[in-house]
């Protein structure tokens, strides 16, 4: 769990905007929620020195310092680089320099590297034009060389694949050294593609556990328009899919509202359940769909979604019990609303709005 720059930032993102978002971490209770990683993404990167020694530009004066400082939080920082010559936003990628490179990541006091693919998808295409093999072999390769790299150190840092979950990555990550790998192209503040990323994971759930998770992109809880249910859904959904709970919203600006999605403590515990399964959709009628995630204790997280545009009810939907390991009833808690509901039947029914969720714990 933490925060990367991205998703709010993007190519604006400066040491100052580093710092005050660890301060606020820290101040908001975000980091005793469980935030603890603060991701810088792309566009830090400078020239390389003489040496070929990789220099933060002029947004990033003091990159050692700038690590110094967010350690000093009791947070931890993170960078981003790809296996190319060059990184999505055009700045120095790591080809030809990657051990140098992870050395320097080192030197700094980084403990965790985003890798993203970027133009090393051309020098693919170049180095084995039209085999897509060949293409894919390259590519793992490109990330052992830096997995392989980052373990020369010393250092442990966590690895992040990004690489959109071509060639199904998560078949071959976790054997490279993958901690999460990105399962999807870029999300974005709005909510329909919010949604089509999260039903996107169907299926993935068996390829996820401790040390080694499916990351269907960092979160946009709090930006754009997404409202306060739309926000609901995606952590919810989020929670269910054990996904990294990587925030990518302004902290200087963040609504008490937001804060409290961001930080139900149920919500993530959900997400971080010492039994580390991601869960998957037990059933879908239309636009109501109903998710569900193994917890310890013999509990489940269940999430009962209205993906319309319109408010509707589940009534004449079953809820689906026996399909998730329970008997004719169960005992359920509603998350959102922090409510006890007593024992429900497969009859069950929720009035849910429009882009709405309601998130259960069952229990026998
Ligand atoms: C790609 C990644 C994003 C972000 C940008 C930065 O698009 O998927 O998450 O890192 O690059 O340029």
């Amino acid at each position: 769990m933490g925060w990367n720059s991205w998703n709010f930032f993007a190519g604006k993102v400066t040491d100052k905007d580093i710092r005050d978002t660890a301060d606020l971490l820290v101040s908001t209770g975000m980091r005793d929620a469980g935030y603890v990683y603060v991701n810088i993404d792309d566009t830090w990167e400078g020239k390389r020195d003489a040496q070929g020694r990789i220099q933060s530009n002029e947004k990033f004066p003091d990159m050692k310092a700038l690590a110094d400082y967010v350690h000093s939080k009791g947070l931890k920082l993170g960078i981003y680089s790809s296996p190319g010559p060059q990184t999505c936003a055009r700045f120095e990628g790591s080809l030809g320099h990657e051990q140098q490179d992870a050395q320097t990541y080192a030197d700094w006091g980084i403990d965790y590297l985003k890798y993203d693919l970027c133009s090393y998808g051309t020098v693919m295409r170049q180095q084995a034009p039209n085999d897509l093999a060949a293409q894919n072999k390259l590519m793992r390769q490109a990330y052992e060389l830096m997995h392989q790299a980052i373990l020369k150190t010393g250092r442990p840092m966590v690895y992040s694949f990004c690489q959109y979950g071509m060639d199904a990555v998560w078949e071959w990550g976790p054997g490279v050294g993958a901690n999460l790998w990105r399962t999807t192209g870029d999300i974005s503040p709005n909510f329909d593609r919010m949604r089509i990323i999260g039903q996107g994971q169907a299926g993935l759930a068996k390829f996820a556990g401790p040390g080694h998770w499916n990351d269907p992109d960092m979160l946009e809880v709090g930006n754009g328009k997404l409202t306060l249910d739309e926000n609901k859904v995606h952590m919810s959904l989020w929670a269910i899919l054990a996904a990294p709970l990587i925030a990518g919203n302004n902290l200087t600006q963040m609504k008490p509202e937001i804060a409290a999605v961001l930080m139900n403590k149920e919500v993530v515990a959900i997400d971080q359940d010492p039994l580390g399964k991601q869960g998957d959709r037990v059933y879908a009628q239309g636009p109501i769909e109903i998710w569900a995630k193994p917890l310890s204790g013999g509990r489940k997280a269940v999430a009962i979604f209205n993906f319309d545009s319109y408010p509707t009810d589940t009534a004449g939907i079953s809820t689906h019990l026996r399909e998730m390991g329970f008997g004719t009833s169960a005992s359920a808690h509603d998350v959102w609303a922090a409510k006890d509901l007593g024992k429900i039947k497969d009859d069950y029914s929720v009035a849910l709005p429009s882009h709405g969720v309601q998130l259960l714990i069952l229990g026998k």
